[in-house]
């Protein structure tokens, strides 16, 4: 893994404090994870986060959205923890097309991953009788709305792991959670790594429910959202009291105009 000339183009190759490793990427400028555990991190906002160990009891397929497929440590832990046994459609958005040549190029001997293949110009498939996942290369912003129109799925857990507001904006507004709202089952649990109250503010604004995450690292808190239950009231005292502007698609046009 730490063969620096099997790295995709434009990214690094980072130790994380747990042992696991992550990837820096050149474009934006940033990390795919935490400095304290790229492992860690997955296990305590994703799989603990989104309560997928609990609710593939309760579904069948178990269908979830990762937002940014990265080096693919979000579906490896994913596989290992959840039971061998039951159904599950993993769907992911991925916007480098060389991050995932890698990827593949990395995992033709996995039991599961040599299966991986491309199924049509921007989709990768592999499949078992258990196991579906789905990579969508391109801008996630085009890419799921088109796959939803002819794949109506309705998610049980997002993994909302972009890069940061501040380096991926177009992945945190108000139009991207509609969407992701539009297309979430009524049980259905994201969650995130950022805590900023713009990001806070474009979830409750779109109808999220906005919950307190963990903490990880030297980030005091986390964010999960939910449609079952409302904004906690604390937050949303805080969503009051803070500056902050919730992001939109606009907001963002014009910051990139200037
Ligand atoms: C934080 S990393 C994801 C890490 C990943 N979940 C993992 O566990 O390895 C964010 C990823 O989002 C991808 N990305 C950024 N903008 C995107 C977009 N508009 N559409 C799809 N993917 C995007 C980046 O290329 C990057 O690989």
């Amino acid at each position: 893994m730490n063969n620096q000339k099997a790295l995709p183009p434009h990214h690094s190759l980072v130790e994380t404090a747990d042992g696991s490793y992550t990837l820096f990427s050149e474009a934006f400028q940033e990390a795919c994870h935490s400095t304290t555990g790229a492992r860690a991190e997955t296990i305590l906002h994703y799989i603990e986060g989104t309560k997928v160990q609990e609710n593939i009891l309760k579904f069948s397929p178990l269908v979830i959205l990762e937002v940014g497929f990265g080096l693919g440590v979000g579906f490896l832990t994913t596989l290992e923890k959840l039971p061998s046994d039951r159904r599950w459609h993993f769907v992911s958005l991925e916007l480098d097309a060389d991050l995932l040549e890698w990827f593949l190029k990395n995992h033709q001997d996995h039991y599961f991953l040599k299966n991986l293949q491309w199924k049509d110009n921007n989709i990768l498939e592999a499949e078992n009788d258990f196991i579906k996942l789905t990579i969508l290369q391109g801008d996630a912003r085009k890419t799921l709305p088109a796959y939803l129109k002819n794949h109506p799925l309705k998610w049980h857990a997002i993994y909302q792991d972009a890069f940061s507001p501040k380096k991926n904006p177009i992945l945190w507004t108000k139009e991207w959670f509609s969407l992701l709202k539009d297309s979430s089952h009524e049980d259905v649990i994201l969650s995130t790594y950022s805590a900023s109250s713009s990001i806070r503010k474009s979830l409750h604004l779109t109808g999220w429910g906005v919950q307190k995450g963990e903490r990880f690292g030297p980030k005091r808190t986390s964010t999960r959202a939910v449609l079952a239950k409302a904004t906690d009231p604390e937050i949303l005292l805080q969503l009051e009291r803070s500056p902050a502007q919730a992001l939109s698609d606009l907001h963002i046009n014009e910051i990139l105009l200037k």
